[in-house]
C-alpha cells in the first residue's frame, strides 16, 4: 500500500478559485483503495461554505515554531466520497471571503501553511511515503523537509513530488521577507535554491528541493523549458528535465455527464444530441437575457478574467465577432479591466453579448451544454479543463495552439474529416476572428460536417483514467520497494 497525502491551497466541493482545486479534489478519488492511500490537507478558510464546516471534526492542536513564535496549528478533518481531508485551522491566516489576497500576506499564510502541514503529519498518525505538492503555495514542503525536517526520523525516507499548475505565479518577494516568515536558514537563499533575480520564490524552492516535478501537459512542460514561458525558471527545469512529467489534467466524468447533469435543461448522450442541444441553447438564452433563437452561433467563454486567458485578443475583435448570427456569453471573474471590457460590450451590443460577471458553477453547466463552441484562446495555458468540459458536452472548443490546448483538441481538418475543434497558432487578434468565423461558416453552410465534429467530440475521453496510471507510474517510480 502506496500512502500519498497531497498538499495544496484550494480543492473542490469546498473551496475553489480555479482549475487547481478541480485536480486536487478529484484526482485522489481515481485511485485504487486497495494499493493507495491518498489523503489531502487544506487550510480550513473560514469561507469554506458552513455545510462542510459543520461536518468537519477537531482533531487535535499543538504549537508549531515558526521563526521566533509560537503559532497555534489546529486540525479538523472530513472524509468525503471515501476520501481522507484534513484543514489546518488557524483563523488569524485563514479568515476573509476568499482564499487569497494581498501577495504578501498570502506569502506569509502560506509559509506558515507548508510547515503547519508537514508538521501535523504526526499528530494525524500518517506517515506518507510521498508528499504530492501542488503550486508555489505548498512550494515550501519539500524544502522545509530536506532541511528543518531532515534529522527527524518520523519524515525520513519521504519524497516529495512538486506539481506546476502554473508556473506564473511563484510566492515571490524580497528574500528578507520570505527568510523572516519561513524561518529558513541562511542557506537556501542562494541562486542555485530559491534566489530568483535577487528575490525569493517559493516554488523555486518546490522545484529545487522536490524528488519529481510534474506538470499538467505534455507540451507545457516542454514550453517551460524555454525563456517565454519559462519565467526565469527555465534554465532550472531545463537542468531537471529528467525529473519532468507532463501529465495532461482529467476531470470528473461524474459531475460533468451530460447524460445525468441535473444542472442542465434537457440531458443526451452518443448521438442522440441535437434536439437536447437545441433546449439547453433556447434556455440558456433565456436565463442570459439575450433573445431565444435557436439559429443563432453561440460562442461561450468561461474564466478567470486575467491576462493569461488571451482576453485582450478578444478586445481587439470583439466588435467584428458580434456579427448577425452570433451571440457572446461570458461568465467570469477577475482582473477589473476585462470585467468591465466585457459589460461594456453587453452595453453596446445588447442583443448579442451576455456579460455575467460574477462565479457560478450551475451556470457554467449550462453555458457548457447550450453553447455552440467555447472559446479558449490563452496567452498560454498549463492544461486547461474548460475544453475538456466543452468537449465532454459535444460543444467544439476554439483554442490556441499552446500547452494543454494543444494537447487536448485536434484541430478540425475539412479534408480528412478530422478533429474535435478549432485551433490558431500565433497570439494574434485576427487569426483568432478568422478561425472563429472559420467555425461559424461550418455550422452555418456544412451542417452535416459540423454534426459529426460535434459528434467527434462526444466521443473523447478525458477523464482520469490514463493520467492517473501515469501518476502510479510516477510513485513507483519515486518508492519501488512498496507495492
Ligand atoms: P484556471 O485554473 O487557469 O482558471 P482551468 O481551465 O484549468 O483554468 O479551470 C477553470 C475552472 O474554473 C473550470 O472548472 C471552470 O469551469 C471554472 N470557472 C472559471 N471561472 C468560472 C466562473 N466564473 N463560474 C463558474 N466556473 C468557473
Ligand atoms: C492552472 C492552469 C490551468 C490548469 C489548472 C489545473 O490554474 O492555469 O491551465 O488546467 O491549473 O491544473
Amino acid at each position: 500500500m502506496k500512502k500519498v497525502v497531497y498538499i495544496a491551497s484550494e480543492c473542490v466541493p469546498f473551496i475553489k478559485t480555479g482549475g487547481l482545486a478541480d485536480v486536487v479534489g478529484t484526482l485522489p478519488k481515481v485511485f485504487d483503495k486497495k494499493n493507495y492511500d491518498v489523503r489531502v490537507i487544506i487550510p480550513n478558510y473560514l469561507c469554506i461554505p458552513e455545510k462542510f464546516r459543520s461536518k468537519m471534526s477537531y482533531i487535535t492542536h499543538f504549537y508549531m515554531d515558526m521563526d521566533w513564535k509560537q503559532l497555534y496549528v489546529g486540525i479538523m478533518y472530513l472524509e468525503y466520497e471515501g476520501v481522507k481531508f484534513y484543514f489546518i485551522d488557524n483563523e488569524y491566516y485563514f479568515n476573509g471571503f476568499t482564499p487569497y489576497g494581498d501577495v504578501k500576506w498570502d506569502i506569509e499564510k502560506f509559509c506558515y501553511f507548508s510547515k503547519a502541514a508537514l508538521s501535523c503529519l504526526p499528530a494525524i498518525g500518517f506517515q506518507p511515503d510521498i508528499i504530492h505538492c501542488h503550486d508555489w503555495q505548498s512550494g515550501m514542503v519539500p524544502v522545509y523537509l530536506k532541511t528543518l525536517f531532515a534529522s527527524n526520523p518520523f519524515y525520513s525516507g519521504m519524497k516529495s513530488v512538486m506539481t506546476i499548475h502554473n508556473l506564473q505565479f511563484q510566492g515571490r518577494w524580497d528574500i528578507k521577507t520570505i527568510k523572516a516568515y519561513s524561518g529558513l536558514p541562511d542557506y537556501v537563499f542562494t541562486p542555485d535554491k530559491l534566489e530568483i533575480n535577487k528575490d525569493a520564490s517559493m516554488l523555486k524552492g518546490g522545484l529545487v528541493y522536490a524528488d519529481k516535478i510534474t506538470t499538467v501537459s505534455n507540451t507545457y512542460a516542454q514550453e517551460i523549458q524555454t525563456a517565454y514561458y519559462g519565467e526565469g525558471l527555465n534554465g532550472l527545469l531545463s537542468a531537471r528535465h529528467e525529473d519532468l512529467w507532463g501529465i495532461v489534467n482529467g476531470i470528473d466524468y461524474d459531475i460533468w455527464n451530460p447524460a445525468t447533469d441535473p444542472l442542465i435543461t434537457k440531458n443526451y448522450s452518443g448521438k442522440a444530441w441535437k434536439k437536447a442541444k437545441t433546449e439547453n441553447k433556447k434556455k440558456l438564452q433565456e436565463i442570459m437575457g439575450l433573445p431565444v433563437d435557436e439559429k443563432q452561433f453561440v460562442i461561450g467563454l468561461v474564466s478567470r478574467l486575467t491576462d493569461q486567458k488571451g482576453l485582450d485578443l478578444i478586445d481587439c475583435i470583439m466588435n467584428d465577432i458580434c456579427q448577425d448570427g452570433v451571440q457572446f456569453i461570458i461568465i467570469g471573474t477577475g482582473d477589473p479591466k476585462y470585467e468591465n471590457m466585457f459589460r461594456y460590450y453587453q452595453g453596446i451590443h445588447p442583443a448579442k453579448v451576455s456579460a455575467n460577471i460574477y462565479y457560478d458553477e450551475a451556470k457554467s453547466h449550462m453555458l457548457y451544454a447550450g453553447c455552440d463552441v467555447m472559446l479558449v484562446p490563452s496567452r498560454f495555458e498549463p492544461c486547461g479543463l474548460t475544453q475538456l468540459m466543452a468537449l465532454r458536452y459535444g460543444t467544439p472548443p476554439i483554442v490556441r495552439e499552446t500547452g494543454g490546448l494543444k494537447d487536448t483538441v485536434q484541430p478540425y481538418n475539412e479534408f480528412e474529416q478530422t478533429g474535435t475543434g478549432f485551433s490558431f497558432a500565433n497570439y494574434n487578434a485576427h487569426e483568432l476572428l478568422s478561425v472563429i468565423n472559420y467555425a461559424k461558416c461550418v455550422y452555418y453552410d456544412h451542417r452535416e460536417q459540423w454534426n459529426s465534429l460535434v459528434d467527434r467530440a462526444l466521443q473523447q475521453n478525458y477523464s482520469w483514467g490514463e493520467s492517473a496510471k501515469i501518476y502510479q507510474d510516477l510513485y513507483n517510480c519515486l518508492c519501488p520497494w512498496i507495492q
